[in-house]
């Protein structure tokens, strides 16, 4: 496999990294103390290209390869990881589900667009106070009255709810229990019925918008269906292989970002008259974790490169969000020992990235939950 970087996905890189450096890096200490989401910041990556990078034109993308669109949500999120899981709900699980779908390409166009665009901001519902892990536990409904569907249930930990225009919700239906009835359709903000519910305050990732969603006797047209009975429940597992490739970039760029400070760090910290760096134990330690990043980039690339080509992604997805988020709470935890009484302070950046770290290991499937589907695979 070749991963050498083409001109082109250079470009994209470097933008991503730049735009990260430079804007995403100002008020971020402010951000993760506030929980604001920086709307100004998203709408400038919209106009920049970076959100739809992997989806046609006509679609209001880029028309760009899958890989630079994981190396620009690596960049990301090597500064903002909240920026980089708003980025990858919106690119891979909202954008994910229409594309996958198989709805005729005029209506993905007109629904993917908004939102790859970077014009407005997508949603994936499918998680419920019962039914995480378990997806198929689902209990929200929709019952079918003539053309339309009436949607109650509720829906939590939504990330993007409070900001997004658009959420693709997962229900059972009337028609069969479980994932043989599962459906998808498409609410947008605003539909009689349907009301945001509380704002999740949270350990990590805290300037990403999340929050649970209300369905009350909610009417949408039978025109806004995405998946039909029997058809939501492989098309939420679908974008999800997807989306974890997402989470591996963004878990991925929390390693590197926190590596990045603590190796500046121990160039620069005297102690016992010399820099830390010269202390053997220390240097070990980061050559260790810096070949575990490498390893982790290796199958994060495979996975997105799999993706690309139109080969199965499902065992390389689950394998390379294991690894990267694994990484990603190891090295910003080792980071904030090395950095000692500094490392917990929170203008060193890497307590921040440590508590980032944590939530990547267990949303859009639990490292547990990615060991269940490739045991699964392993002794077929
Ligand atoms: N692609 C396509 N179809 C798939 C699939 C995939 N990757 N995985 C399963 N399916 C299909 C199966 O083929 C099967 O189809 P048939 O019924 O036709 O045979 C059907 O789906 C049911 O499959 P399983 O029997 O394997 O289903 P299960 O109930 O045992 O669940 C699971 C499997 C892997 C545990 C699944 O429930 C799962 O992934 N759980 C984790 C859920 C998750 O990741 N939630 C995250 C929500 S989003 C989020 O985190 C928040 C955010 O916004 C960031």
């Amino acid at each position: 496999m070749n991963f050498e970087l083409s001109q082109n996905q250079e470009a994209i890189r470097s933008l991503a990294q730049n735009f990260a450096e430079t804007e995403l890096a100002k008020e971020i200490l402010a951000r993760d103390e506030s929980g604001e989401f920086p709307r100004e910041l998203y709408d400038q990556m919209g106009r920049m290209g970076l959100i739809g990078i992997p989806y046609p034109v006509e679609m209001g993308g880029q028309g760009g390869d899958y890989l630079s669109y994981i190396l620009a949500l690596e960049e990301v999120s090597k500064v903002d990881a909240s920026m980089g899981i708003t980025y990858s709900v919106c690119t891979s699980l909202f954008c994910g589900v229409i594309m996958n779908s198989d709805l005729p390409a005029e209506k993905k166009a007109a629904w993917i667009s908004p939102v790859a665009s970077g014009s407005a901001l997508g949603s994936f519902a499918l998680t419920e106070p019962n039914a995480g892990s378990d997806a198929a536990g689902c209990r929200t409904i929709a019952v079918r009255d003539g053309n339309e569907w009436v949607i109650n249930g509720s829906k939590c930990f939504i990330t993007n709810g409070p900001v997004s225009d658009y959420f693709v919700v997962f229900t059972t239906t009337d028609t069969a229990p479980g994932t043989k009835g599962m459906a998808c359709f498409m609410v947008p903000k605003g539909t009689p019925g349907f009301a945001l519910g509380k704002r999740h305050n949270t350990m990590g990732i805290r300037s990403a918008a999340v929050c649970e969603l209300y369905f009350t006797d909610c009417r949408v047209p039978e025109d806004n269906m995405v998946a039909e009975p029997g058809k939501g429940f492989a098309l939420a597992m679908k974008a999800l292989d997807g989306g974890r490739i997402g989470v591996a970039a963004q878990g991925l760029g929390i390693a590197e970002g926190a590596f990045e400070i603590a190796r500046k760090y121990m160039m620069e910290r005297v102690q016992f008259g010399k820099p830390i760096a010269r202390q053997q134990s220390l240097a070990f330690r980061m050559v260790d974790m810096q070949v575990q990043i490498e390893q982790a980039k290796y199958m994060l690339y495979k996975a997105a490169i799999d993706k690309q080509e139109g080969r199965p992604y499902t065992e390389s997805a689950a394998k390379a969000k294991l690894v990267c988020t694994d990484t990603a709470m190891r090295v910003t935890t080792e980071a904030v020992q090395i950095l000692g009484g500094n490392g917990f302070m929170k203008e060193y950046h890497v307590e921040r990235m440590m508590r980032d770290a944590k939530i990547t290991q267990i949303y859009e499937g639990s490292n547990e939950i990615q060991k269940l589907i490739l045991s699964g695979k392993l002794f077929r």
